[in-house]
């Protein structure tokens, strides 16, 4: 049987100017014509909506091997929602969607009920749902098999969550959750220490956010999560 892929998530968040976008694409290009990325990483770039078309267009040109993935999406479906992009509008375009990133709970005050509803329509375009808990008791909606543990205080800190404890939580997500769960971890996740969650059993994964930001910081990171 073939071994599931290990996933890395970039999260580029509230960055980049369009041409900025494009240079780090092209940037990527030149990195990986040096050193190939590995084929057994399954890497997913999340950037702003803005970017996605420029980000989808490189990734055809230099046959990029990337994913694309948004950092949150609307709970409704298309109709008069002035200012949201909705995941009919996104089909065919992303595979996946992070839901639930502290972040958005925080500034944008999302609840368990919106985020349920943007899951349920990420089910409906066939988008796949990367739903963030940022502690082990959260409930985990029942149509929902990919999860970020993202604990706050390891956002952006410098600070990761050890290895070993952000095991642990993937371990009593999936004994709890009592069906397949595809477990990452995001908090401070860098080139240099991508390889201690690569080895955890539980772990299938990982989203950094600051150390995607740079190209080269990125392909360092996926080739050092092999
Ligand atoms: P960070 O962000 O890697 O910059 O800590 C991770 C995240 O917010 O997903």
């Amino acid at each position: 049987m073939k071994a599931a892929p290990f996933y890395v998530f970039g999260n580029w968040k509230a960055n980049k100017t369009v041409q900025e976008a494009a240079i780090w694409c092209q940037d990527l290009f030149i990195f990986t014509k040096k050193r190939p990325l590995p084929t057994n990483i399954s890497t997913v770039l999340c950037p702003s909506f803005i970017h996605l078309t420029t980000v989808a267009s490189f990734i055809t040109l230099y046959r990029l091997p990337l994913k694309l993935g948004v950092q949150d999406l609307s709970s409704f479906s298309n109709g008069a929602y002035t200012g949201h992009t909705t995941a009919p509008m996104l089909k065919g375009l992303v595979n996946f969607a992070i839901i639930g990133h502290s972040e958005r709970r925080k500034y944008d005050a999302e609840t368990e009920v919106a985020l349920f509803d943007k899951i349920a329509r990420c089910r409906e375009a066939g988008i796949e749902p990367v739903y963030c808990i940022q502690d082990a008791d959260m409930e985990i909606p029942a149509n929902c098999d990919f999860v970020a543990y993202e604990p706050v205080w390891a956002i952006g800190t410098g600070k990761a969550e050890t290895p070993e404890n952000a095991d642990a939580v993937a371990k009593k997500i999936q004994e709890r959750a009592n069906r397949k769960i595809t477990v990452i971890y995001g908090g401070s996740v860098t080139p240099e220490n991508v390889a201690s969650y690569t080895k955890m059993p539980h772990l299938r994964g990982v989203l950094p956010g600051g150390a995607s930001l740079k190209p080269d910081s990125f392909a360092q990171l996926i080739l050092n999560a092999r």
